[in-house]
């Protein structure tokens, strides 16, 4: 499909109506982010939004009127919406109401609701008017990436899936709209926005905060808004949101930088991560500008190719709720106190016979606590037992009822298939294992530990660390070690190899390579990667 990219003037503006007119999809600018619409009263044409975002179908969109009159014909309204109405709209405010039958049921998402917002921008307005229908528009992004606030974001995402992109520059606000629920007695608001809860207090005195715009929702929650269980502005980097003073916050950084790591921070505190890259968001006490910025930053660490990014957060009741939400989704709830110690995770990975526990008996001098994965494997046992029989069959048993590990072994590593299944019980009951003692050792305000793994990667487990380190040695290095340590012929020792990933395939997941070759110099190098991540030897 070719796009076509847009001014929002006349030409630009007609354009889009024809797409709409035509059941088509048109990316449009609003003062919040750019919407991706359709005509709301065309199923047909709705159903392109959720193939082009892969949003799913159980999540509702809003529909947008460019009158404020025109409310009526697709909600049933009370005193509140009115009140409401004439004081938010035009503007980045959406209420949900009762729904009329001609709003089709993909746009409400089989609920009997609908999400209606007047937006403040006036091209907006115009493209509405001039295609005659109300226009359902989620913001104008792939799901579960950031929202767009330039018309270039919105090109990245959707280059060859739609019409017509609208450019009206950059958003003014740049979050989405602030979404309260009058469905419910008392209302409630579900999405923070540049409209504040101070503001909405004015009209609707008794209105309350939904849990989920703070907190991480249980899973299978019921929750008022599809929206707000589902994944969302997440870059691809692993990311953490840091909370306390500057001098906390550069401390728990600079501890915790690994390669292609970035700090968005405030404007007054850019300088002091000299050796990082560092997205300054605004300056600490003017949250709409942090606003207008955000998911613009959020997507360039992914341009930039940032694995890994920390974010100066701060919680306020103004606008800042807006983008502290928003930031606690982006990073997966991955939010920490910088005054207050988390234990350091590092995950060390590599073929058998690398020196995986050479480096965690290293880093054990340095307070870590060892923790061996295959030691994990026996101590889960109890839990995994039935789902081992179901899969592979009491053979697996000794004559006492109790597991008979080589059997296991030969049952399991005797087809690729076999592997995966063994791979898919026990994975995860040592990935539970490991993440309570993780928050043990916070807990415990200990240093941390070394999660030592040959499948760390394949585990998933990689997500739980800070610091990732691929020990690697020669093939017939390994092969000689794994003889003499586990007193078994080279035939055998062959056979273990056989199947296990190469060199290279660890070390494109973590963060460090150490070949470990000659004792000493690995120790040096281990030692010294643990002192730049600010750990010292711990004195006895
Ligand atoms: O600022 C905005 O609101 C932008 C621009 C384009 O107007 N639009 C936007 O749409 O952010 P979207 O789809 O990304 O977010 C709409 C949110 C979702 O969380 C959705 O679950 C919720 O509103 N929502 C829509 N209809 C609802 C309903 N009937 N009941 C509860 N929540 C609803
Ligand atoms: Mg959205």
């Amino acid at each position: 499909m070719n796009i076509l990219i847009v001014k929002n003037d006349k030409n630009g503006i007609q354009a889009a109506a024809i797409a709409l007119r035509a059941g088509k999809l048109a990316a449009i600018p609003t003062e919040t982010v750019y919407g991706l619409a359709a005509n709301a009263l065309d199923e047909h044409a709705v159903v392109h939004i959720f193939e082009a975002k892969g949003r799913p179908a159980d999540n509702p969109l809003i529909v947008h009127i460019a009158d404020i009159d025109d409310m009526q014909k697709y909600a049933k309204i009370n005193d509140a919406a009115l009140r409401c109405a004439q004081t938010f709209w035009p503007g980045p405010f959406t209420m949900i109401l009762p729904k009329r039958d001609c709003i089709p049921d993909i746009v409400s998402a089989g609920l009997d609701t609908v999400a209606l917002r007047c937006p403040a921008s006036k091209t907006a307005r115009d493209i509405i008017r001039l295609s005659g229908c109300p226009l359902a528009a989620p913001s104008a992004n792939i799901s579960g990436k950031p929202s767009p606030t330039t018309a270039q974001h919105v090109y990245d995402d959707f280059a060859d899936k739609i019409e017509v992109i609208v450019n009206g520059g950059a958003c003014a606000f740049g979050i989405e709209s602030t979404v309260v629920t009058l469905a419910v007695s008392p209302p409630v608001l579900l999405r923070p926005g540049a409209i504040t809860p101070e503001q909405l207090r004015t009209v609707l005195p008794d209105i309350q905060i939904a849990d989920a715009v703070l907190h991480e929702l249980p899973e299978n929650a019921k929750v008022l808004s599809p929206g707000l269980k589902h994944k969302h502005y997440a870059p691809k980097a692993k990311t953490t949101c840091v909370t306390g003073t500057t001098a906390a916050f550069t401390e728990y950084v600079t501890a915790r930088a690994v390669p292609d790591t970035a700090v968005i921070c405030f404007d007054e505190e850019a300088a002091q991560f000299s050796q990082l890259k560092t997205y300054p968001y605004g300056s600490e006490d003017h949250p709409e500008v942090m606003a207008s910025k955000i998911f613009a930053l959020l997507r360039q660490t992914d341009k930039d190719q940032i694995k890994r990014v920390f974010i100066h957060t701060k919680f306020s009741e103004d606008i800042g709720l807006a983008v502290y939400n928003r930031l606690l989704r982006a990073c997966a709830f991955d939010i920490v106190d910088a005054e207050k110690k988390r234990a350091f995770i590092i995950g060390v990975t590599g073929p058998s016979g690398s020196g995986k526990g050479t480096f965690s008996k290293i880093a054990e001098e340095y307070g870590f606590l060892h923790i061996d994965t295959d030691q994990l494997a026996r101590q889960v046992v109890p839990q995994t037992i039935d789902a081992l029989r179901c899969a592979f069959g009491d053979d697996i048993l000794s004559e006492d009822g109790s597991l008979d590990r080589n059997k296991l072994a030969q049952a399991a590593f005797s087809n690729e298939h076999n592997t995966k299944r063994l791979n898919e019980i026990m994975h995860p009951a040592i990935i539970a294992r490991v993440k309570t003692m993780i928050a043990e050792l916070t807990e415990k305000e200990q240093i941390g530990a070394v999660i030592d793994g040959a499948a760390l990667i394949e585990a998933g487990a990689l997500e739980l660390c800070d610091m990732t380190v691929t020990v690697w040695a020669p093939r017939e290095e390994r092969l000689k070690r794994v003889q003499k340590r586990d007193n078994i012929t080279e035939q055998q020792a062959q056979i273990r190899f056989h199947g296990q990933k190469d060199t290279a395939f660890y070390t494109e997941h973590t963060h460090y390579a150490l070949c470990n070759t000659s004792y000493s110099q690995f120790k040096t190098e281990t030692e010294a990667l643990l002192q730049t991540h600010g750990f010292y030897i711990k004195e006895k």
